[in-house]
């Protein structure tokens, strides 16, 4: 659980960043229409959710800064019997000013003319580039006077690069139902069974959890559609022989998990498989035991390849020096992705990579951040040995960067060949 405390606290770093004389804007989601009057799942804007906690839509926050003095001021829509009718209840202002550590709450429908007056004495205006051009109007029109404009996304990215400790929780938790999950449907015999039978599984025991679901779709990649990186279609039937891909992971409270396990449809890797397999687990464990404060990302890519295309070499996938073979980039078609990404209220954490001055950021107590190494053979692959064709395999886990090393958050998901069989047989 994420406190109300701190939540104030992070609106207060973000002031502290702010030019004098400045307002800073952030906007709610808005609401996307699937067909006619039906909408698709609300969720809330990350950056938004981030410095508010607060879920519904129609609403922002806006901060107001003089000289030292700030101001924080959150508008909700207001209470309407009607609407809540059909749309659920609102928090409403009055509550709203109960709830939330904000120095005032305003009806949504004051904005416009709230943020007329403080543009009027500003110099800078903070908001979201990424912003939907209704809103963009609105905030250029009362902008004549305004100097500098500035990207509020970059700053609430930046410290959502490093991770409290309540937030870390939140992302164990997600963790522990994604286990769950994954771990629900090792123990099946999916011979026969339609990959998206698989997705229901996973999902289900998100949802059963009080997850939101899924933090990004399910791949549930059965033998040569492991190939494809993105595979989201799941509606192919599994066969007794093949390796599953299966990338899932559920939010929890706005956080999100990222897991990937490849095991075989009937409980037990072929030779060929496990050679491949262990061969993809090796690199993965090395890569984990190399993070630590001041390591870079893209140090652990440079060493996942050329792990990986040693692996290929000693498997017979590739002919040839490795430092050669590095050189012309022929381990891509087999490692085509990097080794991961940050991760937290997003999937893919839109947390930057490198610092103002395009250095990289290099890490830091308290990032998360996934390890995902793999190796992927289309079946039809001339080049690789018939047995390893039409394979895909992948194997990831997230990783919390601490003081002296890192924290594998995600260790008690089965990931050994011993213990994904094991799991099958109990
Ligand atoms: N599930 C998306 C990814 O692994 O990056
Ligand atoms: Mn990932
Ligand atoms: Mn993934």
């Amino acid at each position: 659980m994420i406190t109300e405390k701190e939540y104030k606290s992070r609106r207060e770093r973000l002031c502290k960043q702010l030019r004098k004389n400045s307002v800073a804007v952030l906007f709610a989601s808005e609401v996307k229409i699937r067909s006619n009057d039906t909408e698709y799942p609300y969720r809330q804007n990350s950056n938004f959710y981030y410095l508010s906690g607060f879920t519904e839509d129609n609403s922002a926050l806006m901060f107001v800064r003089k000289k030292r003095k700030t101001k924080t001021i959150l508008f909700v829509e207001k209470k309407d019997e009607a609407l809540e009718l059909w749309h659920g209840k609102r928090v409403g202002e009055t509550e709203a000013k109960k709830q939330f550590l904000v120095d005032e709450v305003h009806s949504i429908e004051k904005f416009s003319h709230i943020l007329k007056t403080y543009l009027q004495d500003a110099k800078s205006l903070y908001y979201d580039f990424n912003l939907q051009y209704n809103k963009v109007k609105i905030l250029k029109r009362y902008s004549k006077n305004i100097a500098t404009m500035s990207n509020v996304a970059l700053l609430v990215q930046k410290m959502r690069l490093i991770k409290s400790n309540s937030e870390v929780r939140c992302i164990q938790q997600a963790i522990d139902i994604t286990q769950e999950a994954h771990h629900r449907v090792m123990k099946l015999n999916k011979d026969q069974m339609y990959e998206y039978e698989l997705q229901a599984e996973l999902e289900y025991t998100f949802t059963k959890n009080g997850a939101y679901s899924d933090a990004y779709t399910s791949i549930v990649a059965g033998g040569n559609a492991a190939n494809t990186l993105h595979y989201v279609s799941n509606d192919k039937l599994l066969k007794e022989g093949e390796l599953i891909l299966i990338d899932a992971g559920c939010e929890y409270k706005y956080y999100a998990s990222d897991i990937t396990r490849t095991i075989p449809v009937s409980g037990k890797f072929s030779s060929s498989q496990k050679k491949l397999y262990n061969m993809v687990l090796e690199v993965q464990l090395k890569i984990i035991s190399m993070i630590k404060p001041g390591v870079k990302r893209s140090e652990l890519h440079k060493e996942s390849e050329k792990l990986l295309c040693e692996g290929l070499i000693k498997l017979g996938i590739l002919q040839g020096k490795c430092k050669k073979l590095l050189k012309k980039q022929k381990h891509k078609k087999y490692y085509p992705h990097g080794i991961g990404h940050w991760m937290g209220i997003d999937v893919h954490d839109e947390a930057p990579y490198k610092k103002e001055n395009g250095k990289e950021i290099v890490f830091n107590k308290g990032m998360v951040l996934t390890i995902e190494p793999g190796i992927y053979i289309d079946e039809n692959d001339k080049d690789a040995p018939k047995k390893y064709r039409g394979t895909g395999i992948r194997i990831e886990d997230n990783i919390l960067v601490t003081s002296k090393g890192c924290k594998n958050l995600s260790k008690r998901i089965a990931k050994t060949v011993e213990e994904i069989e094991a799991l099958y047989q109990s």
